[in-house]
């Protein structure tokens, strides 16, 4: 108060406010009074500087959920301007007990009784500034982690499956570093997702794995076996051949031998395409056309599970529209028989393929399998022959030709040789008399007719048809079917 502080009315007085330290964002006020009156007996005279008071913060390092035996690190921290020493005081749990003064404190190592609530405050040393209590901060303390390790999709894989195994810490902290172990003999240092993309045998294995975070490991985690199996590749089997006739029933047959599945998803495609025809293990042409000709393969994936097999080699199907000449070969070759001497029948094609259905036609009865199989494999049909009485006309099975020489035999069952002497007819006439033989050369069309011989004693043979055909050709198409009769 200038100039002094006992003043008259009338007088002229100067109220000054300072303080002993220069601080930013200070105001000062001046006031001048020119004329005193009584009124300005009292002065107040505020003189603030209104900022807040700080607030100390507790960190920890490395983090406020560590293990037992790391070293732990509280900090205080003050956002104080212009303090450049505080005094720092720590609490624990609410205790009203300071257990340090130092802006940092460490527990090395640290230990379960070590957790709880920590909070620190700050005052100006040498002064009368104090921080605000800082918030409390927890730390845990665990004791030591187990890693749990997956397999994802599964632990039982093929060859060229993806993999993926998961190392995963119940405790969410950012600088874990992920240690594998494989065959407990190998160990590396890779990221918690460990994923394969297409494995190989070699990739089986006993895995383990841990976390290690500032130089302190987990516990290894609960070992995982993963399997690899060599990826099957299927075999694709054509029934009854890769070559077939059209109309005929065809089967194609996808086989896998894959080690411990149970169940295979089979796909099957054709020429390349990528579009599943069928997903069975067997699939049937039964009556196969033209068109399902091609190149066939199969693939297989488990059921309910992951593994899959390699793609099949392609197997060709040929469908043909015509099938080759077939000759019904009789034995012995002629077309009458005695009824105590076997006949065998057989019908051949020039393949020599075994997958004919061979079938029976006879005048009487027409057309019918030779057994009650629906398929019948090409066999020699074993028949009796048919009733004659002890002489027969030996004959060409088969049709002969112009040009040919047909060469005749009366037989007789009952002796040796068998050869008769004997009469020869045509259509009822006779044409020579008394011979074990009869020779037509160059046959001609007028050759045609009903044969038979006789003998005085023995007696009649049965009538033959020996027919003469002009073209060889023709006789070849007459053959295609195997006409038994
Ligand atoms: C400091 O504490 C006082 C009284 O408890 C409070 O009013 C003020 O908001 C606190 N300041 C901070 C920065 O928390
Ligand atoms: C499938 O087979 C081929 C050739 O045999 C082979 O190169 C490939 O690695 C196999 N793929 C898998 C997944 O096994
Ligand atoms: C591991 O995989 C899981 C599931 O796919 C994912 O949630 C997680 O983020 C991955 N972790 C890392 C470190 O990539
Ligand atoms: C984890 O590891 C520690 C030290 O390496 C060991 O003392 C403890 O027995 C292990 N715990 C388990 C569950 O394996
Ligand atoms: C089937 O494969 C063969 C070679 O293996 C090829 O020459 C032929 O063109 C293929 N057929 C079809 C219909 O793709």
């Amino acid at each position: 108060v200038e100039p002094q502080s006992l003043l008259f009315t009338g007088d002229s007085v100067t109220l000054r406010c300072e303080v002993d330290q220069s601080w930013d964002g200070l105001e000062f006020i001046w006031i001048t009074v020119r004329t005193v009156k009584t009124e300005h007996y009292f002065f107040i005279v505020i003189c603030c500087h209104c900022t807040e008071r700080p607030k100390a913060k507790v960190s920890i390092k490395p983090d406020q959920h560590v293990f037992r035996e790391e070293t732990v690190t509280l900090r205080c921290d003050i956002d104080g301007e212009a303090v450049t020493s505080w005094q720092y005081s720590w609490y624990k749990d609410g205790s009203v007990s300071v257990f340090s003064e130092l802006q940092e404190h460490t527990f090395s190592p640290v230990t379960e009784s070590d957790a709880g609530k920590y909070s620190c405050y700050g005052e100006k040393r040498g002064g009368p500034r104090t921080s605000n209590i800082s918030d409390a901060v927890t730390l845990t303390v665990s004791d030591f982690l187990k890693p749990t390790l997956t397999v994802e999709p599964q632990s039982s894989l093929s060859t060229g499956d993806s993999v993926t195994l998961r190392c995963e810490v119940d405790q969410s902290w950012d600088e874990w570093e992920f240690i594998w172990s494989k065959d407990s003999n190998t160990e590396s240092t890779e990221a918690a997702n460990k994923t394969i993309d297409s494995v190989k045998v070699s990739d089986g294995g006993e895995y383990r794995c841990r976390a290690r975070r500032s130089g302190l490991y987990t516990n290894y985690s609960e070992p995982v076996t993963v399997t690899i199996y060599e990826s099957p590749k299927p075999k694709v089997s054509i029934k009854p051949d890769q070559h077939v006739f059209r109309e005929e029933t065809v089967t194609l047959r996808c086989d896998i031998d894959g080690e411990a599945v149970t169940s295979w998803q089979y796909s099957w495609y054709k020429d390349g395409s990528v579009s599943v025809f069928s997903e069975l293990q067997e699939h049937t042409f039964w009556f196969v056309r033209m068109s399902d000709a091609g190149n066939y393969s199969c693939y297989g994936a488990e059921r309910g599970g992951s593994r899959t097999s390699n793609i099949s080699d392609a197997v060709t199907l040929t469908v043909s529209g015509v099938s080759p000449p077939v000759f019904l070969i009789v034995s012995p070759s002629r077309t009458q028989h005695f009824t105590s001497v076997s006949l065998s029948l057989s019908c051949k094609d020039q393949s020599n393929s075994d997958r004919w259905r061979v079938r029976r036609y006879t005048d009487r009865v027409g057309l019918f399998d030779c057994s009650s199989l629906a398929i019948y494999y090409l066999q020699s049909a074993h028949i009796s022959s048919f009733s004659v009485a002890g002489v027969i006309l030996e004959s060409p099975v088969h049709p002969v030709t112009e040009g040919d020489t047909l060469t005749l035999h009366c037989l007789y069952e009952h002796s040796t040789p068998p050869n008769l002497r004997a009469n020869f007819y045509k259509d009822g006439s006779i044409i020579q008399n008394q011979t074990t033989e009869m020779i037509i050369s160059t046959l001609s069309k007028s050759h045609e007719g009903f044969y038979y011989c006789k003998h005085p004693e023995r007696g009649e043979s049965p009538k033959s048809w020996i027919s003469v055909r002009g073209d060889a050709s023709i006789l070849k198409l007459l053959h295609n079917h195997c006409v038994f009769d």
